[in-house]
């Protein structure tokens, strides 16, 4: 089941808030691998967003991959939650809290797929007692809290250092924050295989008219796979 190819996770950040539920049947139709969902708690990044209720409202409308992105703080009080609301995959960031192991031993418990995020000032290494526990590993290549920031190109050596480090491990390497058919190359290059893209994802579409969804998918999976060849 396991597979390093190229997937493609647009972030509904970008999507239009008022009609969340048509945006994600739209991406995942014009050729979405994963739908990633980033919560925010206006505490660990500046920003808030969706709550479990609202995750549980849109797995109904997502029928392969809910990729929930946690920059909270506390995280674990809310993991039961988030995956009693449908998430397949649980990403907690290692600058969350002193007990980061502890974070992922539990979303393992409750059934889900762990990940964790590393911000940009955090070192490859801060993950390397983890890498046995996880599934994925995120490495956000701007700082969290808001969509549409430039890449931040100093990550690259970062994300090749991880997938040295991770070795023969099952273990999936997301980038999140930036990505775009400029910087998709780059990522995969160095080893990523799951790209988040807010921004250059819903740009020139809607759920009315969702064919510009389609092309920046192709465009960015395109980019992301020629790098390989
Ligand atoms: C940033 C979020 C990202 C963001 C990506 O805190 O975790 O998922 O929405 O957006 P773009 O692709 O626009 O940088
Ligand atoms: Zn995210």
């Amino acid at each position: 089941m396991f597979s390093r190819s190229i997937k493609i996770a647009p972030s509904i950040l970008a999507a239009d808030f008022a009609n969340f539920g048509a945006e994600c049947r739209a991406i995942e139709a014009q050729g979405a691998d994963w739908v990633h969902v980033d919560v925010m708690d206006g505490h660990f990044v500046p920003n808030l967003t969706f709550g479990p209720a609202m995750c549980a409202a849109l797995r109904p409308h997502i029928k392969g991959v809910m990729d929930v992105h946690l920059m909270i703080s506390p995280v674990d009080v809310y993991l039961e939650a988030y995956a009693k609301a449908g998430a397949d995959v649980i990403t907690a960031h290692v600058e969350a809290g002193p007990h980061i192991h502890r974070t992922l031993q539990a979303i393992r418990g409750l059934g889900k797929k762990a990940g964790v995020a590393l911000n940009p000032g955090t070192p490859a290494e801060a993950v390397a007692e983890l890498l046995d526990m996880v599934d994925m590993v995120c490495v956000m290549t701007v700082n969290p809290g808001f969509g549409g920031q430039s890449f931040i190109e100093s990550q690259l050596a970062k994300i090749a250092r991880l997938r040295q480090m991770i070795g023969d491990r099952e273990v999936h390497i997301e980038i999140d924050g930036g990505v775009t058919v400029a910087t998709a190359p780059l990522v995969s290059k160095a080893g990523a295989d799951v790209l988040v893209a807010g921004s250059a994802v819903f740009k020139g579409g809607s759920a009315e008219a969702p064919e510009a969804y389609g092309a920046n998918i192709r465009a960015i999976r395109a980019a992301a796979e020629a790098a390989l060849a």
